[in-house]
């Protein structure tokens, strides 16, 4: 089945004065349930943009954007955030990280997003966030806030808070860019992990080491050209 299904996407930045910026132009996309995909592309070809239109933390200017079936393009605010939280993990390339929490509070933070009967009492959420970071091999890190991390284990924080509400795919957007080779393969691997799991990955690389075993899908200036 397609999981994500965007048709003639077009994005377009209003910076003022009447000049426009196309990030995105015509550009079609799919993507099948389990797949690995890799995007590449050079800088500031659209690759962030696209990323974020499929995660639905932006809408396209035109063209029609499909995730498991449903049409996103048209969401509203609210139901483009329950949609993120019951079927998107992401993962940026800074961590993105709340300073002020510790590990297990970040990796937690994103079940209270759930709504209906996927809600989870405090308990359970922790519970939850807790079994994720032992995936990561983080348990021993749980009460630490992130400043006292490296980049590594940041990061495999990061993977572990996107993985727990269960989704159905995870973005990733140069998630290795601020990763020593070592701390890079270690999240590399990790989201294979994930994949065989039956998770479905789409993640936005400028390291072609990092490419193994995926499809890899080239962007430039606002189209797929293979
Ligand atoms: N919020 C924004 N406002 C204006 N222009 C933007 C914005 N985000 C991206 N752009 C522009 O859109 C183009 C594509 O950017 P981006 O998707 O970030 O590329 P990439 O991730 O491939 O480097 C670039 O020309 C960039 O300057
Ligand atoms: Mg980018």
């Amino acid at each position: 089945m397609n999981l994500v299904n965007g048709i003639n996407l077009w994005k377009t930045y209003n910076m003022g004065e009447g000049i426009q910026v196309n990030a995105l132009r015509g550009l079609n996309i799919t993507v099948n349930e389990g797949e690995f995909i890799s995007i590449m592309g050079p800088s500031g070809s659209g690759k962030s943009t696209l990323l974020n239109l499929i995660g639905g933390l932006d809408t396209p200017t035109k063209g029609d954007l499909f995730i498991d079936d449903k049409k996103i393009s048209t969401m509203t605010e609210k139901e483009l955030t329950t949609m993120r939280a019951e079927k998107i993990g992401f993962i940026f390339q800074t961590f993105n990280l709340l300073p002020s929490l510790t590990v297990r509070d970040n990796v937690e933070f994103p079940m209270r997003n759930l709504t209906g009967a996927k809600k989870m009492d405090k308990k359970s959420r922790i519970k939850r966030a807790e079994d994720c970071l032992e995936i990561v091999g983080l348990d021993h890190r749980m009460n630490y806030l992130p400043a006292k991390l490296s980049g590594g284990e940041r990061q495999r924080v990061a993977v572990a808070r996107a993985l727990v509400n269960h989704p159905k795919f995870i973005l990733a957007d140069e998630p290795t860019g601020n990763l020593d080779s070592e701390a890079s393969d270690n999240i590399i691997n990790l989201l294979h992990e994930v994949n065989q799991e039956g998770t479905t990955v789409i993640m936005v690389t400028h390291d072609k080491e990092t490419t193994k075993n995926t499809r890899i899908l080239k962007i430039r200036d606002g189209v797929i050209e293979s």
